[in-house]
């Protein structure tokens, strides 16, 4: 029996992933193929007479039928792309996502010029945030903490496979941790138990402890603000909160209430996203 060509099963994972509701089916598949047979995307349109042999039938098979489950294709592939950095990705951690790569960046712009500074970035997850800033500014001393051991255990290796040295901690936000730093970065769980049914399908597969956060999504922010005046350095430490779209005006309120002066910053989308808390001016 003929092997069937790299067309043939790009055709049809595409179909299958389009019935399964997919709105970048071929993309996606041209991204599950192109990783799986280690082509390029271009190999996939200039090889596509190419047969292929029944144990990759098998696996690009399986890998299709995990995405056409909605299992994120993060997870599918094993890695996710954030800011200049491929991370390995599993069910144990949050999928890094291109909103928190403008949280980085806002972070590298604030803080341009300055070298020697000490970050925290609390809730690391795969360690996307802290690594990223650690490969930006490779003169600043990064510590992460999370609450699970298991993302701890898959953001360690990421940061040992890319070469980064960031002090890794486990524990419940900053409270095992002295400080202070000129920096507190986190983007913590922040959906609402209320909008759990309204969640894309995709989020199922990923930690409940990553996405939700009490009622209103707040849980986990309220105490880490409450604790910025002993984590951050007196007057010039500054901190940045990730956060759903709704959350700028309580996030606001909380901070001044604690004595912090807080700006709420858009992503590229125009949705109030970050949560920029300094020093009240004196
Ligand atoms: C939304 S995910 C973000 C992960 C990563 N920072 C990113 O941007 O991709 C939130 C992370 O916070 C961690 N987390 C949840 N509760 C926590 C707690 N009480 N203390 C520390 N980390 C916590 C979760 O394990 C998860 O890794």
């Amino acid at each position: 029996m003929s092997l069937p060509t790299l067309m043939d099963l790009v055709r049809r994972s595409t179909d299958y992933l389009t019935k399964h509701g997919l709105p970048n089916a071929r993309r996606e598949t041209e991204w599950i193929f192109a990783e799986t047979l280690g082509l390029s995307r271009m190999d996939l349109y200039t090889r596509f007479d190419m047969p292929i042999e029944e144990t990759d039938v098998i696996r690009l098979r399986e890998l299709v039928q995990r995405r056409g489950r909605r299992e994120p294709l993060a997870y599918v592939l094993g890695t996710q792309d954030f800011m200049s950095l491929q991370l390995k990705v599993g069910p144990g951690v949050l999928v890094p996502r291109p909103e928190t790569e403008e949280l980085v960046e806002l972070i590298l712009k604030t803080f341009a010029d300055r070298e020697d500074l000490r970050v925290l970035d609390v809730g690391t997850g795969s360690g996307a945030i802290a690594l990223a800033l650690k490969q930006a500014r490779p003169t600043w001393t990064v510590s992460a903490s999370d609450v699970s051991s298991e993302a701890l255990q898959i953001a360690r290796a990421n940061g040992e496979r890319l070469g980064l040295t960031v002090e890794w901690h486990e524990g419940h936000l900053a409270a095992h941790l002295p400080g202070p730093f000129d920096i507190v970065v986190a983007n913590l769980p922040y959906i609402g138990e209320l909008e759990r049914n309204l969640c894309d399908p995709e989020l199922a597969f990923e930690p409940a402890l990553a996405l939700f956060a009490g009622n209103d999504g707040l849980d986990l922010i309220r105490p880490l603000l409450a604790d910025f005046k002993r984590l951050l350095v007196p007057a010039t430490g500054q901190a940045f909160l990730e956060h759903g779209w709704q959350q700028g005006p309580a996030i606001s309120l909380l901070a001044q209430e604690h004595g912090w002066c807080c700006a709420i910053v858009a992503d590229g989308g125009g949705k109030d996203r970050i949560a920029h808390i300094t020093a009240l001016a004196k």
